[in-house]
């Protein structure tokens, strides 16, 4: 039977190089939209407990920036945070990645190693794609979560940790439980606390600012000119799906930033997928609300005080108040940060 690479070879291959990060802008953490603000509300109050974390959400909505994000608002913010992928290896690479292992527990393991829950001794241990735990795996977990502790592979010496869970799902658990693929009890321990991060298309007032955010970045890193995006850019970016949410609207903005060569990004410095999208999620012919909306929300994304935006509009700070409140905006303009 192939049982895959040897915890050695995996080893070697998490200490290629790893590609240059392009996230190097701190994540927007305000919304303009109430299911996420309310859903950031609960994060933070949850940072403050013990209890497992379940992030459920589409692939690329922000479930790894979110689990981090969770540990910096923690007490346990100064210890460490272990991702451990659920996906990505041989069933007894992922049990010794959790748990670790003894020499000779299977071929391949020539030293005594300890595993993600050992590392995460004091902090956080993040189990990304946990639906993708085999079923001897998830009853091992389980155990941990009731006992706090645990056996390296190998070994019969009993370790005991206090390392919090946060786990994270693409799929929706509840219709994995139904199917018999995971655990009932397993499910109800992780998710004491579950937020479900909702797809970018469900919170189109945060398109703009996030995408302001992400030019902000791309002009420090390419050590380039401050970039504005056109109306028509931004409409194009607003009325878009994103199947593949914030991740998606990172890839299409680092890209505009690249080929745009000046200081203004057009439509045409866009996917033609994104402007001519028939699924769009609205027409060409939008309520003349919808474009009051969109435009305020472009102009506080681009301005740091409300005074300053107000006066960009055209309109005084009251009546910019009212018309956010009319509209469900946030209160605080969106600064990037860099
Ligand atoms: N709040 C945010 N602000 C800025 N960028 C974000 C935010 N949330 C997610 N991203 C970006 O979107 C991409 C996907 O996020 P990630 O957390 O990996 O999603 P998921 O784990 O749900 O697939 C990452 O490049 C990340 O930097
Ligand atoms: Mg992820």
């Amino acid at each position: 039977m192939d049982k895959g690479p040897t915890v050695d070879e995996a080893r070697e291959d998490s200490n290629r190089p790893l590609p240059r990060p392009t996230d190097d802008f701190a994540p927007l953490l305000e919304s303009n939209d109430p299911v996420m603000q309310r859903l950031l509300e609960t994060a933070k109050r949850a940072a403050g407990s013990d209890a497992p974390i379940l992030l459920t959400g589409e692939s690329g909505t922000g479930k790894d920036v979110l689990a981090h994000q969770i540990h910096r608002w923690s007490p346990r913010a100064e210890s460490p945070f272990v991702t451990v992928d659920c996906t990505s290896h041989a069933e007894h690479l992922l049990e010794s990645e959790l748990f670790g292992h003894m020499r000779g527990a299977f071929t391949g393991a020539i030293n005594d190693e300890p595993g993600g829950l050992e590392a995460a001794h004091g902090g956080y241990i993040f189990l990304d794609e946990i639906s993708d735990l085999t079923a001897p795996l998830q009853t091992r977990l389980l155990h941990f979560i009731k006992e706090q502790s645990f056996e390296r592979m190998g070994s019969e010496r009993t370790i005991t940790v206090d390392a919090r869970i946060i786990a994270a799902s693409n799929h929706d658990l509840v219709s994995e439980v139904a199917a018999r693929r995971f655990r009932e009890d397993l499910y109800y321990r992780l998710g004491v606390i579950t937020l479900r991060v909702p797809a970018l298309r469900q919170r189109p007032g945060d398109v703009l600012p996030l995408t302001i955010r992400m030019l902000a970045g791309a002009t420090v890193r390419n050590h380039g000119p401050r970039l504005g995006l056109s109306p028509e850019a931004s409409s194009a970016l607003v009325r878009y799906r994103w199947p593949g949410n914030i991740r998606e609207l990172r890839n299409v903005i680092e890209r505009a930033a690249v080929l745009c060569p000046d200081d203004l990004v057009t439509p045409e410095y866009l996917p033609d997928l994104l402007c001519n999208d028939p699924s769009s999620a609205t027409t060409p012919s939008a309520s003349l609300d919808d474009i009051e909306r969109e435009h305020i929300i472009r102009v506080m994304a681009e301005s740091p005080t409300l005074e300053i935006a107000a006066n960009k509009l055209g309109i005084n700070v009251a009546t910019l108040w009212r018309r956010r409140k009319r509209y469900g905006l946030a209160a605080t303009p969106n600064v990037p940060r860099n």
